[in-house]
């Protein structure tokens, strides 16, 4: 391990304009510098690095945070990667913590085992393409299955001759030791036995090869895959659990597909090495596999690294799809975004991609993967349409997978959206919600002990959130940082049609945020409840409407203290937010945050949704205590308010889980 001193050292020493300056061009402005986001692919620099704080800002992604978040962002190092890499650019000598006689005997026998798996991958690579047997058993299979000589060798894929030993052989010439051989499994020791000598064979003899790599493409295991059509032989044979190749710990393809991961934005998970490869060869690289076993939080975590959206991608055959969606939870419980796709019946991703161009397939992924809370819905509600005792349990199901989600306002949202999908009110599910708290924080306590490898988060409270509150200062937070900046917004506009129905459309349009935000609370009547929030909101919107060059600092002296209390408490809890998630995640940075656009729509449309969902309460109540003529007249207005909900909600779904 690094030690503190040595981190300490070199977070004294890294000026994060020289390092960012190293991939990004940036320009002096005022006393920051700005640059082309190195994350998408803008033309007018939002990326903004600030010498004085020591951090970045990059507007158009929403990432931002420190001069070692940067390198993990951009580069996609691990945290003591991030710190070497700086350490040797601002020459520090990097001290490592006293390591014990045997912590060094372990890191040379794993550095030991990583060798002889990389000569083996050379070994069944050179077989492949320049053995008789095997170009004519194992490329010629390849090739069938429709890999080109290209995808071939990305891959690294290989062949293991069909013979005892071979291998083995081959690799104790070279001078790689059979203590190693064995222990990564290449190798098959039978110890003497009576007057029968040691006894040692090829693990994947007459197999073809697929390597599997660590996220920086080191090999650390094998899937072999069976030529004989034996029903008897396993189709698949992996390198056994090691020092180096833990099952649960790696995502087949990983290496491979994390520049186009992160490109994306978007991780597509499927179950085998051949969807892997097949999909890739189609144009779609962001894409890896959990080799046909439930996944694990260390391999989301490996994802959470490059992106926060997952699309997982199912078989045609819907026979494992309701246990397979369990496994999805997880997903949900590390804060990820969790879209589902599945294919047509009899087709997995492999032949999928097969048969179709890069284009259609991506218009079918587009097409057909949806939210996996709505997912679940639909195709739970269809299963139990008219059994109640059925209905009861998927309801729980469904909230179970809800209450997985860290993020209060997102569960809320899931909530009312589900609530309205199956005919329920919004009050059953948040008891239910409730009800699983109080289960789970129960459980955690007649259980302490948990296992290194569980994930341990802190219960999520379930009692309702003031919503408004919390909107409210979402909305004040929207403008204190991003009220000048200018953006395209997508706005629907509602229309009626020739109908006589309600009907959103779309319009793009350019406007700095303050403006947006002020227009659309106007347009609704919409007043801020909360006092201190009403008064900052008016203020802010006067001086930036009258001050083009609007100074944060400036604003906040001229305030009266009170005020200025409470804007820095917000300010202080994007910071605090900020360091929060970061211990959270090991210093992983920050989570994205979606365009700023679609921040700022996301926080306008949120609070019209509550507000109108309060006025539709708020006329029920009346309903109650009214005589039935009055009746007619607020029955309608609720109508109407429903239906305009109905409209947001959909305009927001658009929005929120992507
Ligand atoms: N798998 C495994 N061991 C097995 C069977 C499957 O490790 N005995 C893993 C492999 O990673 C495999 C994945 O589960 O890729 C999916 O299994 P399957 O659908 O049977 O394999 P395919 O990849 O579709 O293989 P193929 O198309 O070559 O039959
Ligand atoms: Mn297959």
């Amino acid at each position: 391990m690094i030690t503190k001193s040595t981190i300490d050292k070199v977070y004294e020493t890294a000026r994060v304009e020289e390092v960012i300056g190293d991939f990004v061009q940036l320009k002096k402005s005022g006393s920051n510098f700005k640059g082309l986001s190195p994350f998408t692919d803008e033309r007018t620099p939002s990326f903004m690095v600030s010498p004085v704080k020591q951090i970045w800002k990059d507007f158009s992604s929403g990432k931002g945070g420190n001069v070692v978040a940067f390198l993990m962002e951009h580069e996609h190092l691990t945290y003591p990667e991030a710190i070497r890499y700086l350490a040797k650019k601002y020459q520090i000598e990097v001290e490592e913590t006293q390591r014990t006689e045997e912590e060094k005997e372990k890191a040379s026998e794993r550095e030991s085992m990583l060798l002889v798996t990389e000569y083996a991958r050379d070994f069944y690579s050179d077989c492949l393409w320049n053995t008789e047997p095997g170009k004519a058993i194992g490329l010629s299979y390849f090739r069938e299955r429709g890999f080109s000589d290209d995808t071939i060798r990305t891959f690294q894929l290989g062949y293991n001759p069909d013979q005892w030993d071979v291998f083995t052989k081959a690799a104790l010439e070279k001078g790689y030791q059979l203590e190693f051989l064995d222990k990564t499994g290449l190798t098959i020791v039978k110890p003497a036995e009576g007057d029968r000598e040691e006894r040692r064979f090829d693990r994947f003899k007459g197999r073809v090869l697929f390597p599997i790599h660590s996220l920086s493409g080191r090999v650390l295991g094998f899937g072999g895959r069976t030529l004989s059509a034996d029903k008897k032989t396993a189709k698949y044979l992996n390198s056994p659990e090691s020092d180096i190749y833990h099952k649960s710990k790696v995502l087949y393809g990983i290496s491979i597909a994390k520049q186009a991961i992160a490109r994306e934005d978007r991780c597509y998970l499927v179950e085998g090495y051949t969807d892997v490869i097949q999909l890739y060869q189609a144009g779609i690289e962001n894409v890896v596999a959990s080799s046909g076993t439930a996944l694990t939080p260390e391999q989301i975590r490996l994802v959470r690294r490059l992106t926060q959206n997952f699309t997982v991608l199912f078989d045609g055959d819907a026979a494992g799809l309701r246990a397979s969606l369990r496994g999805v939870d997880l997903i949900l419980e590390e804060g990820m975004n969790v879209r589902v796709c599945t294919f047509p019946a009899g087709e997995d991703p492999d032949s999928f991609a097969r048969k179709h161009s890069r284009d259609a397939i991506e218009a079918y992924l587009q097409e057909n993967s949806r939210d996996f809370i709505q997912f679940k819905t639909a195709l739970l509600s269809e299963e139990a349409a008219q059994d109640p005792i059925k209905r009861a349990e998927m309801i729980r199901d469904i909230v179970a997978s809800i209450s997985r989600i860290p993020d209060r306002i997102k569960r809320e949202v899931y909530v009312q959206e589900c609530a309205s999908l199956m005919g329920i009110s919004e009050d059953v599910l948040f008891n239910t919600l409730a009800q699983m708290g109080r289960k789970r924080q129960q459980d955690a306590a007649r259980k302490p002990e948990r296992s290194e490898m569980e994930v341990v988060r802190p219960e999520p409270q379930e009692q309702k959130v003031d919503v408004q509150y919390e909107l409210e200062r979402k909305l004040i937070e929207v403008l204190l940082l991003y009220g000048t900046q200018t953006e395209t917004f997508e706005d629907m506009l509602l229309k009626e049609n020739e109908a006589g129905e309600l009907v959103m459309e779309p319009e793009l349009h350019e406007a700095r945020v303050f403006e947006k935000v002020y227009l659309d609370l106007q347009q609704d009547e919409i007043e801020l409840s909360h006092e201190g929030f009403r008064k900052v909101y008016y203020r802010l919107i006067d001086r930036m409407n009258a001050d083009e060059a609007f100074d944060i600092n400036q604003f906040m002296q001229e305030l009266e203290p009170e005020a200025a209390r409470e804007i820095s408490s917000i300010l202080m809890d994007e910071e605090k937010y900020e360091l929060h998630q970061w211990e959270r995640k090991d210093i992983f940075p920050r989570p994205k945050r979606d365009g700023l656009a679609q921040l700022v729509t996301e926080t306008i449309l949120s609070l019209r949704s509550h507000l109108i969902r309060k006025r539709i309460q708020h006329l029920r109540q009346d309903t109650e205590s009214q005589l039935a003529d009055t009746n007619r007249e607020v029955l309608e207005e609720i109508v109407n308010y429903l239906q305009l909900n109905k409209l947001l909600n959909q305009k927001l779904n658009r929005i929120i889980p992507c």
